[in-house]
Protein backbone atom coordinates (compact mmCIF):
# COMPACT_ATOMS: atom_id res chain seq x y z
CA UNK A 1 0.00 0.00 0.00
CA UNK A 2 1.33 3.41 -0.78
CA UNK A 3 1.78 5.52 1.62
CA UNK A 4 0.59 9.43 1.40
CA UNK A 5 2.95 12.10 0.87
CA UNK A 6 4.51 13.60 4.08
CA UNK A 7 7.22 16.19 5.03
CA UNK A 8 9.28 13.46 5.88
CA UNK A 9 9.27 12.06 3.43
CA UNK A 10 10.02 14.52 1.10
CA UNK A 11 13.06 15.25 2.57
CA UNK A 12 14.29 11.44 2.41
CA UNK A 13 14.23 12.01 -1.21
CA UNK A 14 15.96 15.10 -1.16
CA UNK A 15 18.56 13.32 1.24
CA UNK A 16 18.15 10.75 -1.97
CA UNK A 17 18.75 13.36 -4.61
CA UNK A 18 21.74 14.26 -3.36
CA UNK A 19 23.67 10.85 -3.50
CA UNK A 20 22.31 10.35 -6.44
CA UNK A 21 23.44 13.56 -7.97
CA UNK A 22 26.32 12.37 -6.69
CA UNK A 23 27.11 9.10 -8.08
CA UNK A 24 25.90 10.12 -11.33
CA UNK A 25 28.79 12.19 -11.62
CA UNK A 26 30.70 9.25 -11.01
CA UNK A 27 32.25 10.13 -7.64
CA UNK A 28 33.09 8.78 -5.15
CA UNK A 29 29.50 8.73 -2.87
CA UNK A 30 30.64 9.71 1.18
CA UNK A 31 31.22 7.05 3.05
CA UNK A 32 27.50 7.64 5.00
CA UNK A 33 26.11 7.52 1.77
CA UNK A 34 27.72 4.27 0.40
CA UNK A 35 25.84 2.53 3.51
CA UNK A 36 22.51 3.74 2.12
CA UNK A 37 19.97 0.90 0.47
CA UNK A 38 19.24 1.59 -3.21
CA UNK A 39 18.02 5.20 -3.64
CA UNK A 40 17.63 5.34 -6.81
CA UNK A 41 14.07 7.65 -6.53
CA UNK A 42 15.20 11.08 -7.27
CA UNK A 43 13.81 14.02 -5.13
CA UNK A 44 10.49 14.79 -5.34
CA UNK A 45 9.97 19.00 -4.33
CA UNK A 46 6.29 19.45 -2.78
CA UNK A 47 4.92 22.73 -2.07
CA UNK A 48 1.68 24.83 -2.16
CA UNK A 49 -0.59 25.64 -4.84
CA UNK A 50 -3.27 27.33 -3.55
CA UNK A 51 -6.90 26.53 -2.33
CA UNK A 52 -9.68 25.62 -4.24
CA UNK A 53 -12.96 27.85 -4.55
CA UNK A 54 -14.28 25.11 -2.12
CA UNK A 55 -11.81 25.33 0.22
CA UNK A 56 -9.11 22.24 -0.76
CA UNK A 57 -5.80 22.48 -0.38
CA UNK A 58 -3.59 21.71 -3.86
CA UNK A 59 -0.22 20.62 -3.74
CA UNK A 60 2.28 20.95 -6.88
CA UNK A 61 5.07 18.19 -6.82
CA UNK A 62 8.44 18.71 -9.15
CA UNK A 63 9.48 15.21 -10.72
CA UNK A 64 13.10 15.90 -11.98
CA UNK A 65 15.63 13.08 -13.79
CA UNK A 66 19.55 13.12 -13.66
CA UNK A 67 19.03 14.70 -16.78
CA UNK A 68 17.66 17.65 -15.66
CA UNK A 69 14.30 17.32 -17.27
CA UNK A 70 11.60 18.58 -14.63
CA UNK A 71 7.57 17.88 -14.87
CA UNK A 72 5.55 19.91 -12.50
CA UNK A 73 1.96 18.31 -11.31
CA UNK A 74 -0.81 20.17 -9.28
CA UNK A 75 -2.74 17.39 -7.26
CA UNK A 76 -6.20 19.32 -8.98
CA UNK A 77 -6.57 17.41 -12.50
CA UNK A 78 -3.22 15.80 -12.35
CA UNK A 79 -2.34 19.14 -14.06
CA UNK A 80 0.77 19.07 -15.74
CA UNK A 81 1.59 23.06 -14.89
CA UNK A 82 5.33 22.60 -16.86
CA UNK A 83 7.54 20.45 -18.25
CA UNK A 84 11.04 21.25 -19.37
CA UNK A 85 12.76 19.57 -22.27
CA UNK A 86 15.73 20.32 -24.09
CA UNK A 87 16.87 21.55 -27.34
CA UNK A 88 19.50 20.13 -29.77
CA UNK A 89 22.05 22.82 -27.53
CA UNK A 90 20.81 21.64 -24.30
CA UNK A 91 18.84 23.94 -23.24
CA UNK A 92 16.10 22.99 -21.21
CA UNK A 93 12.35 24.94 -21.55
CA UNK A 94 9.20 24.39 -20.65
CA UNK A 95 6.99 22.96 -23.61
CA UNK A 96 4.04 22.69 -22.35
CA UNK A 97 0.96 25.21 -22.36
CA UNK A 98 -0.41 26.19 -18.57
CA UNK A 99 -1.20 28.67 -15.70
CA UNK A 100 1.59 29.53 -13.00
CA UNK A 101 -2.08 30.15 -10.68
CA UNK A 102 -5.11 27.85 -9.30
CA UNK A 103 -7.40 30.57 -9.93
CA UNK A 104 -6.96 30.77 -13.27
CA UNK A 105 -7.20 26.78 -13.91
CA UNK A 106 -10.44 26.94 -11.92
CA UNK A 107 -11.55 29.95 -13.96
CA UNK A 108 -11.15 29.25 -17.94
CA UNK A 109 -8.66 26.01 -19.11
CA UNK A 110 -9.41 24.34 -22.35
CA UNK A 111 -8.24 21.11 -19.92
CA UNK A 112 -4.15 22.62 -20.44
CA UNK A 113 -2.31 19.47 -18.95
CA UNK A 114 -5.31 17.67 -17.07
CA UNK A 115 -5.83 13.97 -16.40
CA UNK A 116 -9.09 13.52 -18.55
CA UNK A 117 -12.12 11.39 -17.42
CA UNK A 118 -14.23 9.48 -16.54
CA UNK A 119 -14.30 9.87 -20.50
CA UNK A 120 -11.65 11.36 -22.31
CA UNK A 121 -13.70 13.00 -25.69
CA UNK A 122 -17.28 13.07 -26.65
CA UNK A 123 -20.16 11.17 -25.84
CA UNK A 124 -23.20 12.08 -28.17
CA UNK A 125 -26.02 13.76 -26.23
CA UNK A 126 -24.43 12.59 -23.06
CA UNK A 127 -26.39 9.27 -22.78
CA UNK A 128 -25.58 5.55 -23.34
CA UNK A 129 -27.27 2.21 -22.44
CA UNK A 130 -25.96 -0.50 -20.21
CA UNK A 131 -27.76 -3.95 -20.37
CA UNK A 132 -30.81 -2.15 -21.19
CA UNK A 133 -30.48 0.80 -18.92
CA UNK A 134 -29.95 4.40 -20.10
CA UNK A 135 -27.76 6.73 -18.34
CA UNK A 136 -28.20 10.40 -19.09
CA UNK A 137 -24.75 12.03 -18.02
CA UNK A 138 -24.53 16.15 -17.72
CA UNK A 139 -23.68 17.71 -20.78
CA UNK A 140 -21.12 20.34 -21.11
CA UNK A 141 -20.53 20.39 -24.54
CA UNK A 142 -24.23 21.63 -26.70
CA UNK A 143 -25.97 18.56 -26.23
CA UNK A 144 -23.04 16.11 -25.79
CA UNK A 145 -20.67 15.16 -22.72
CA UNK A 146 -17.07 16.33 -23.54
CA UNK A 147 -14.00 15.12 -21.68
CA UNK A 148 -16.36 13.60 -18.33
CA UNK A 149 -18.86 16.32 -18.25
CA UNK A 150 -19.19 19.62 -16.19
CA UNK A 151 -17.07 18.42 -13.35
CA UNK A 152 -14.07 15.75 -14.89
CA UNK A 153 -11.23 14.41 -13.38
CA UNK A 154 -9.86 17.39 -14.88
CA UNK A 155 -11.86 19.57 -12.13
CA UNK A 156 -11.06 17.31 -8.87
CA UNK A 157 -8.78 17.44 -6.07
CA UNK A 158 -6.86 13.96 -6.22
CA UNK A 159 -4.66 12.22 -3.41
CA UNK A 160 -0.96 12.00 -4.15
CA UNK A 161 1.07 9.01 -2.66
CA UNK A 162 4.46 8.10 -3.40
CA UNK A 163 5.61 5.93 -5.48
CA UNK A 164 8.83 4.37 -5.77
CA UNK A 165 11.05 3.67 -8.89
CA UNK A 166 14.47 2.68 -9.48
CA UNK A 167 15.49 5.47 -11.93
CA UNK A 168 13.64 8.94 -12.44
CA UNK A 169 10.82 9.92 -10.20
CA UNK A 170 7.39 8.95 -9.85
CA UNK A 171 4.06 10.40 -8.38
CA UNK A 172 0.92 8.46 -7.95
CA UNK A 173 -2.29 10.02 -8.02
CA UNK A 174 -5.80 8.86 -6.93
CA UNK A 175 -8.83 9.26 -7.53
CA UNK A 176 -12.57 7.95 -6.27
CA UNK A 177 -15.46 9.02 -8.12
CA UNK A 178 -18.57 8.15 -6.25
CA UNK A 179 -21.47 6.01 -7.93
CA UNK A 180 -24.09 8.79 -10.03
CA UNK A 181 -20.99 11.39 -10.07
CA UNK A 182 -21.69 13.10 -13.41
CA UNK A 183 -24.69 10.58 -14.08
CA UNK A 184 -22.04 7.76 -14.71
CA UNK A 185 -22.84 4.51 -12.90
CA UNK A 186 -20.44 2.83 -10.75
CA UNK A 187 -17.74 4.09 -8.11
CA UNK A 188 -15.21 4.35 -10.23
CA UNK A 189 -11.56 3.89 -8.05
CA UNK A 190 -8.81 5.48 -10.68
CA UNK A 191 -4.85 5.93 -10.12
CA UNK A 192 -2.46 7.40 -12.58
CA UNK A 193 1.35 7.25 -12.37
CA UNK A 194 3.56 9.80 -13.28
CA UNK A 195 6.78 8.02 -13.82
CA UNK A 196 9.54 10.67 -15.08
CA UNK A 197 12.42 8.37 -16.15
CA UNK A 198 16.36 9.05 -17.02
CA UNK A 199 16.07 8.69 -20.35
CA UNK A 200 13.79 12.07 -20.48
CA UNK A 201 10.13 9.75 -20.89
CA UNK A 202 7.23 10.53 -18.88
CA UNK A 203 5.32 7.29 -18.75
CA UNK A 204 1.59 7.30 -17.78
CA UNK A 205 -0.33 4.35 -16.05
CA UNK A 206 -3.41 4.70 -15.45
CA UNK A 207 -6.07 1.98 -14.03
CA UNK A 208 -9.34 1.90 -12.86
CA UNK A 209 -11.86 -0.46 -11.42
CA UNK A 210 -15.38 -0.16 -10.51
CA UNK A 211 -18.52 -1.76 -8.08
CA UNK A 212 -21.24 -1.40 -11.07
CA UNK A 213 -20.48 -1.65 -15.16
CA UNK A 214 -19.60 1.90 -16.21
CA UNK A 215 -17.65 3.12 -19.25
CA UNK A 216 -14.09 4.56 -18.54
CA UNK A 217 -11.68 6.21 -21.09
CA UNK A 218 -9.17 8.44 -19.06
CA UNK A 219 -6.22 10.25 -21.12
CA UNK A 220 -3.40 12.93 -20.75
CA UNK A 221 -4.09 16.70 -21.95
CA UNK A 222 -1.20 18.34 -22.42
CA UNK A 223 -0.74 20.84 -25.05
CA UNK A 224 2.79 20.66 -26.36
CA UNK A 225 4.91 23.84 -28.17
CA UNK A 226 8.05 22.47 -28.75
CA UNK A 227 9.64 25.50 -29.72
CA UNK A 228 9.23 26.27 -26.03
CA UNK A 229 8.00 30.02 -27.04
CA UNK A 230 4.27 29.82 -26.84
CA UNK A 231 4.01 33.15 -28.76
CA UNK A 232 4.57 30.62 -32.18
CA UNK A 233 1.75 29.09 -33.74
CA UNK A 234 2.56 25.00 -33.81
CA UNK A 235 2.28 24.51 -37.35
CA UNK A 236 6.10 24.27 -37.96
CA UNK A 237 6.25 21.13 -36.17
CA UNK A 238 6.09 18.19 -38.24
CA UNK A 239 4.02 15.21 -37.24
CA UNK A 240 3.90 11.61 -37.66
CA UNK A 241 0.76 9.27 -37.01
CA UNK A 242 1.13 5.64 -37.44
CA UNK A 243 -2.76 5.05 -38.76
CA UNK A 244 -4.41 4.21 -42.44
CA UNK A 245 -7.58 5.22 -40.89
CA UNK A 246 -9.12 7.91 -39.06
CA UNK A 247 -12.91 8.53 -37.72
CA UNK A 248 -14.59 11.43 -39.64
CA UNK A 249 -17.07 13.44 -37.76
CA UNK A 250 -20.51 15.28 -38.15
CA UNK A 251 -20.93 18.76 -36.84
CA UNK A 252 -20.79 18.68 -33.22
CA UNK A 253 -17.37 16.40 -33.77
CA UNK A 254 -19.20 13.08 -33.32
CA UNK A 255 -17.85 10.37 -34.85
CA UNK A 256 -20.04 9.62 -38.17
CA UNK A 257 -18.99 5.85 -37.51
CA UNK A 258 -17.10 5.46 -40.77
CA UNK A 259 -13.27 4.51 -40.52
CA UNK A 260 -12.06 6.44 -43.65
CA UNK A 261 -8.79 6.32 -45.50
CA UNK A 262 -5.92 8.65 -44.65
CA UNK A 263 -4.30 8.40 -48.33
CA UNK A 264 -5.37 10.90 -50.32
CA UNK A 265 -6.30 13.43 -47.59
CA UNK A 266 -4.99 16.47 -45.47
CA UNK A 267 -5.17 13.43 -42.65
CA UNK A 268 -2.19 11.44 -43.93
CA UNK A 269 0.38 11.96 -41.44
CA UNK A 270 2.01 8.36 -42.19
CA UNK A 271 4.95 10.06 -43.47
CA UNK A 272 6.33 13.27 -41.30
CA UNK A 273 4.59 16.49 -42.24
CA UNK A 274 4.45 19.61 -40.85
CA UNK A 275 1.07 20.34 -39.00
CA UNK A 276 0.37 23.53 -41.16
CA UNK A 277 1.23 21.73 -44.59
CA UNK A 278 -2.49 20.59 -45.21
CA UNK A 279 -4.39 22.07 -42.86
CA UNK A 280 -5.54 25.09 -45.11
CA UNK A 281 -7.08 22.59 -47.56
CA UNK A 282 -10.70 22.80 -48.64
CA UNK A 283 -11.65 19.26 -46.84
CA UNK A 284 -15.28 18.85 -45.40
CA UNK A 285 -13.99 17.20 -42.47
CA UNK A 286 -11.08 20.45 -41.66
CA UNK A 287 -13.89 22.64 -42.11
CA UNK A 288 -15.64 20.43 -39.23
CA UNK A 289 -13.13 20.23 -36.79
CA UNK A 290 -11.86 23.73 -37.38
CA UNK A 291 -8.58 22.16 -38.51
CA UNK A 292 -7.19 18.89 -36.91
CA UNK A 293 -9.67 18.08 -34.14
CA UNK A 294 -9.98 14.03 -35.08
CA UNK A 295 -9.20 10.74 -33.65
CA UNK A 296 -6.68 8.38 -35.69
CA UNK A 297 -7.16 5.12 -35.61
CA UNK A 298 -4.02 3.49 -34.31
CA UNK A 299 -2.10 0.89 -36.64
CA UNK A 300 -1.19 -2.29 -34.52
CA UNK A 301 -2.13 -3.66 -31.32
CA UNK A 302 -0.01 -3.69 -27.65
CA UNK A 303 2.37 -1.12 -26.50
CA UNK A 304 3.80 0.57 -29.77
CA UNK A 305 5.18 4.19 -30.74
CA UNK A 306 2.09 5.58 -32.84
CA UNK A 307 2.98 9.31 -32.95
CA UNK A 308 5.94 11.93 -33.64
CA UNK A 309 6.46 15.30 -33.35
CA UNK A 310 9.62 17.07 -34.37
CA UNK A 311 10.04 20.74 -34.03
CA UNK A 312 12.99 21.49 -36.71
CA UNK A 313 14.71 24.84 -35.53
CA UNK A 314 15.26 23.42 -31.57
CA UNK A 315 15.88 19.60 -32.72
CA UNK A 316 12.90 18.40 -30.24
CA UNK A 317 11.80 15.45 -30.58
CA UNK A 318 8.75 14.21 -29.07
CA UNK A 319 7.60 10.39 -29.14
CA UNK A 320 4.13 8.78 -28.17
CA UNK A 321 3.92 5.59 -27.43
CA UNK A 322 0.70 3.84 -26.56
CA UNK A 323 -1.26 0.75 -26.13
CA UNK A 324 -4.76 2.58 -26.78
CA UNK A 325 -5.73 1.94 -30.28
CA UNK A 326 -6.69 5.66 -31.06
CA UNK A 327 -5.19 8.88 -30.85
CA UNK A 328 -6.79 12.15 -30.48
CA UNK A 329 -5.01 15.05 -32.65
CA UNK A 330 -6.25 18.85 -31.82
CA UNK A 331 -4.25 21.53 -33.10
CA UNK A 332 -5.94 24.58 -30.42
CA UNK A 333 -7.90 25.76 -32.52
CA UNK A 334 -10.03 27.05 -29.97
CA UNK A 335 -7.43 29.03 -28.58
CA UNK A 336 -8.18 32.31 -29.35
CA UNK A 337 -5.88 35.12 -27.66
CA UNK A 338 -7.96 35.06 -24.68
CA UNK A 339 -6.64 33.32 -22.34
CA UNK A 340 -3.21 34.46 -20.57
CA UNK A 341 0.27 33.49 -20.42
CA UNK A 342 2.05 33.31 -17.30
CA UNK A 343 4.51 35.87 -18.65
CA UNK A 344 1.43 38.58 -19.12
CA UNK A 345 0.51 37.29 -22.51
CA UNK A 346 -2.16 35.60 -24.01
CA UNK A 347 -2.48 31.86 -25.89
CA UNK A 348 -3.34 32.42 -29.89
CA UNK A 349 -4.47 30.27 -32.14
CA UNK A 350 -3.10 26.81 -32.98
CA UNK A 351 -0.07 27.71 -30.40
CA UNK A 352 -0.09 24.78 -28.50
CA UNK A 353 -1.23 20.89 -29.66
CA UNK A 354 -2.53 17.84 -27.79
CA UNK A 355 -2.02 14.02 -28.45
CA UNK A 356 -4.73 12.29 -26.71
CA UNK A 357 -3.87 8.48 -26.47
CA UNK A 358 -7.49 6.90 -25.84
CA UNK A 359 -10.47 4.82 -26.84
CA UNK A 360 -12.50 6.48 -29.62
CA UNK A 361 -14.87 8.89 -28.96
CA UNK A 362 -18.20 8.30 -28.64
CA UNK A 363 -17.93 4.60 -28.08
CA UNK A 364 -20.43 3.51 -25.51
CA UNK A 365 -22.64 4.25 -28.79
CA UNK A 366 -20.34 2.82 -31.65
CA UNK A 367 -20.77 -0.75 -30.92
CA UNK A 368 -18.31 -0.98 -33.90
CA UNK A 369 -15.77 0.39 -31.86
CA UNK A 370 -13.57 -1.22 -29.23
CA UNK A 371 -15.26 -1.60 -25.98
CA UNK A 372 -15.05 0.75 -23.46
CA UNK A 373 -17.20 -0.76 -20.88
CA UNK A 374 -15.81 -1.84 -17.41
CA UNK A 375 -17.35 -4.35 -15.49
CA UNK A 376 -17.01 -5.18 -11.48
CA UNK A 377 -13.61 -7.62 -11.14
CA UNK A 378 -12.21 -6.31 -14.85
CA UNK A 379 -9.00 -4.01 -14.71
CA UNK A 380 -9.06 -1.09 -16.64
CA UNK A 381 -5.04 -0.52 -17.12
CA UNK A 382 -3.36 1.67 -20.26
CA UNK A 383 0.09 3.37 -20.41
CA UNK A 384 1.17 6.09 -22.57
CA UNK A 385 5.01 7.24 -22.88
CA UNK A 386 6.24 10.40 -23.97
CA UNK A 387 9.97 10.50 -24.97
CA UNK A 388 11.86 13.36 -25.65
CA UNK A 389 14.92 13.82 -27.29
CA UNK A 390 16.56 15.80 -30.04
CA UNK A 391 17.80 15.38 -33.60
C1 LIG B 1 -11.16 18.23 -28.17
C2 LIG B 1 -11.47 19.60 -28.69
C3 LIG B 1 -11.67 20.49 -27.54
C4 LIG B 1 -10.45 20.47 -26.67
C5 LIG B 1 -10.67 21.19 -25.40
C6 LIG B 1 -9.93 18.30 -27.36
O1 LIG B 1 -9.63 17.07 -26.83
O2 LIG B 1 -11.04 17.29 -29.20
O3 LIG B 1 -12.60 19.60 -29.51
O4 LIG B 1 -11.98 21.79 -27.92
O5 LIG B 1 -10.14 19.17 -26.30
O6 LIG B 1 -10.11 22.37 -25.37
Amino acid sequence: MNKPFSPLITIAFVAATSIFMVNCKNETPPAEAAETPALATIAIAKSPFGTTADGQAVDKFSLKNKLGMQVDVITYGGIITAWTAPDKTGNYANVVLGYDNLAQYEKATPYFGALIGRYGNRIAKGKFTLDGQTFQLETNDGPNTLHGGVKGFDKVVWTATEHPVDNGSALKLTYVSKDGEGGYPGTLTSTVVYHLTDDNALEVSYEATTDKKTVANLTQHSYFNLSGDFTKPILDHELTIDADKYLPVDAMLIPTGELKAVENTPFDFRQAKTVGKDIGQKDDQLTKGKGYDHCWVLNGQGFRKVSTAYHPSTGRLLEVSTDEPGIQFYCGNFLDGTLPTPGGGTYAHRTGFCLETQHYPDSPNQPSFPSTTLAPGEKYATKTTFKFSTR
